[in-house]
């Protein structure tokens, strides 16, 4: 048998800075991750849990681009708002850093230079995609295309989303740059390639023969089907102006590809913490310096030590580089462990639909922290009891509050509730002793001593579902126990058999505290304040009595609220509101909404009544040059085509909108805009995400008519 680790460094995918984090983010890696970590440090194992945001790549230099942003103002705004969610949300990262600082910029070209030294990387100048109009080469996702898969026709060059193939630019059908819209010509650039094929063998007997029984099989087959399907060289570079400088002469204008960098993130976050500590600096991302106390003193000890069990959660995008690309370039270095597991997850729909960022169709965790602040737990439970371990799972509202309602306060909360009151008004909070036992309370102790072995081992084999489903048991077997002995009534009768039932459901409910903390640790800490127990392990609760006869319990609070109705339509109304419309930080959302609530003045109905609204049909559209807001539009009206220049262009794209039927202020005095006359004005609504849309007859009617 192999010998235990001595330490655990686990990492939980860096999620881009270019958005918030949602749902599907907290299911994919992170909820997963904090329960095996929470679940670690309970049972006194050293375990550095490290994250930050990736900051480098074209999501970010694309985002930054469209909000009219630098790249590091775009990266500083997103890294604060996912810092800011995770930390209100409780993940307990040991530190939570980010991939434009100085020391991952810094440890990602040490090990480019590494393999460069060794001679790992081929060099090779070969044709690539270039944007003629901006002069720049087209990487990743800025050249579009139709897939070849699927024939989806804004397939990305690294990746089809409708289809999710892996795609390099050139597979593209029709490509197009996705910076100004235009075929691109191809151009000579010399990059710096890693021979994946070369690391194949190493790779099939590392996986294929090592990990067949432990790796998920959703993970294992995603990598045998690579190397089944045979590695190709994979280019490290790419010509951008973000991201980290290539380390070498002659290579302006050349960084590391995002996934060379991005995973060394983890590396890079190490070095931080453990400079932060030599230094004393208090890393304001270390979630809680308790955790802390059992780290060795040195970040290699985490990443090249054999004792060392590194593991890796992800979402199954992510599969690839984690299981193969990483893992070859650690191999290449020669010094660093690779990865002992990666426990990849599925994806999460919601509301039985694709979840879309894009698209708006997302349940963003800051929006949900303002409006449930007080319900952090329940969302973990409700993640947890659905994350997509082997299959694609959905999350719905109502699903979310069936499960609050049905499961932790109907039996969780309310086992813990009837136990303490009971305790209270029948002997003054104080711990009965327990006596004689029958066979019934033989069945519960019997219970109580195996459930929570049976939820260490499934959360050791990164089954967080089924250890959910045992926890929750736990707490049926106290609610039947209650009910089959009916304490209530005994009360009048057999005094002494109620010292024993409340004895052993007390104890039920001191385990509970301690097997919940992993998935809800603030329920965990209220339970156990009630109990007025402290410093508790993991190993207490198995088989173990924790609260001695006559120890004093302290005050009772109820652990969960029902979650009503209207509560949830809330939700729904909102979700399907902004469908479409881009994410907004809570702040910027809350100034829309003032700016909703503004009203001008009042007018009279002869004010009013001086304006002329008319019916038409967009029959042309055009950017306007050097003016990202604006559209120059052709609207029939019926009896004439008017000019109109509107600032519509960040909203909709000009082939879009042709055909689409407006309200049109017709009788505005003509105004030149950007050298365009433009007559007339098209009246638009305004969301409170800053979302525009068409004010439009409910249905198709004659151009010229008019609107009162
Ligand atoms: O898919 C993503 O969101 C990537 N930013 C994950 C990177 S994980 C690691 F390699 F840094
Ligand atoms: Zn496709």
């Amino acid at each position: 048998m192999k010998n235990p680790p001595k330490r655990y460094t686990v990492t939980a995918a860096l999620p881009y800075a270019n958005g918030g984090i949602h749902l599907g983010h907290l299911a994919g890696a992170y909820i997963p991750s904090d329960i095996y970590v929470r679940y670690r440090r309970l049972r006194g194992d050293d375990v550095l849990f490290v994250c930050g945001s990736d900051e480098h790549g074209v999501p970010i230099t694309l985002g930054a681009r469209k909000e009219g942003i630098t790249p590091q103002q775009f990266v500083d705004k997103y890294h604060q708002l996912m810092k800011g969610s995770f930390e209100k949300f409780g993940i307990s990262f040991d530190i939570y850093s980010r991939t434009s600082n100085k020391i991952h910029h810094e440890t990602a070209q040490e090990f480019f230079l590494n393999l460069y030294n060794k001679n790992d990387f081929i060099e090779e100048t070969s044709q690539q995609y270039y944007d003629e109009q901006e002069n720049t080469f087209l990487a990743d996702r800025y050249i579009q295309g139709t897939c070849p898969n699927c024939g989806y026709e804004k397939a990305y060059g690294d990746q089809c989303e409708r289809c999710g193939t892996s795609l390099s630019p050139k597979d593209l059908i029709n490509p197009f740059s996705a910076l100004s819209g235009k075929p691109p010509v191809l151009k000579e650039t010399k990059h710096w390639f890693l021979p994946l094929q070369n690391y194949e063998p190493w790779l099939r007997e590392w996986i294929l023969e090592g990990h067949k029984e432990d790796w998920k099989s959703n993970v294992y087959g995603q990598c045998k089907s690579w190397l089944d399907s045979g590695l190709q060289p994979r280019a490290m570079t790419r010509d951008l102006e973000w991201g980290v400088k290539v380390p070498l002469r002659n290579s302006e204008g050349k960084v590391l590809y995002v996934w060379f960098d991005a995973p060394i993130g983890y590396i890079s976050a190490t070095k931080e913490y453990f400079l932060n500590k030599e230094t004393g600096t208090r890393s304001q991302d270390a979630a809680d310096s308790s955790f802390n106390t059992r780290h060795t003193s040195s970040w290699e000890d985490y990443w090249k030590s054999p004792d060392t069990k590194l593991i890796h959660f992800i979402g199954k995008d992510n599969i690839v580089f984690h299981c193969i690309i990483f893992p070859a370039i650690l191999h290449a270095h020669g010094e660093y462990i690779v990865p002992d597991n990666v426990p990849a997850n599925e994806f999460l729909n919601l509301e039985g639909e694709k979840l879309s960022t894009s698209r708006n169709w997302a349940v963003w965790l800051h929006e949900y922290l303002i409006d449930f602040p007080d319900k952090k737990d329940e969302l973990r439970y409700v993640l947890t009891s659905i994350l997509p371990e082997a299959k694609d799972s959905d999350f719905s509202w109502k699903d979310y509050q069936a499960r609050i309602n049905n499961e932790l306060v109907a039996i969780f909360g309310n086992f813990v509730n009837r136990t303490l009151v009971l305790t209270r008004n029948y002997f003054d909070g104080k711990v009965p002793p327990a006596n004689e036992l029958n066979d019934l309370d033989r069945e519960c102790i019997h219970q109580l001593n195996t459930i929570p072995q049976k939820i260490a081992e499934s959360i050791e084999q990164y089954r967080f579902r089924d250890a959910l489903g045992e926890l929750i048991n736990l707490a049926r077997t106290g609610n039947k126990y209650l009910a089959d002995n009916e304490p209530w009534k005994l009360i009048n009768t057999d005094k002494v058999r109620v010292e024993t039932v409340l004895n052993i459901s007390l104890e039920i409910t001191a385990t509970l505290a301690i097997v919940s903390q992993p998935f809800i640790p603030d329920t965990s800490a209220k339970i156990l304040k009630m109990l007025q127990l402290e410093n508790v392990k993991w190993d207490d609760a198995v088989g173990k009595r924790l609260l001695k006869t006559g120890h004093q319990l302290g005050e009772v609070a109820l652990l969960f609220k029902k979650i009503e109705d209207e509560e949830i339509n809330k939700q729904l109304d909102r979700l399907h509101a902004t469908k479409q419309s881009a994410p907004l930080q809570p702040s910027e959302a809350d100034n829309r909404k003032k700016e909703m609530e503004l009203s001008k003045p009042e007018i009279t109905y002869d004010d009013f009544s001086k304006l002329e609204f008319k019916v038409g049909t967009i029959e042309a559209a055009e950017k306007v040059k050097k003016a990202d807001k604006l559209l120059q539009l052709k609207i029939n009206l019926g009896t004439e085509v008017r000019t109109v220049v509107s600032g519509i262009a960040e909203h909709f794209s000009p082939e879009n909108i042709i055909g689409q039927q407006v309200c049109v202020v017709a009788n505005l005095a003509p105004r030149k805009i950007k050298g365009i006359e433009s007559k007339g004005m098209i009246l638009m609504a305004e969301d409170e995400n800053g979302k525009l849309k068409f004010v439009m007859p409910s249905e198709k009617i004659s151009d010229g008519s008019s609107v009162s």
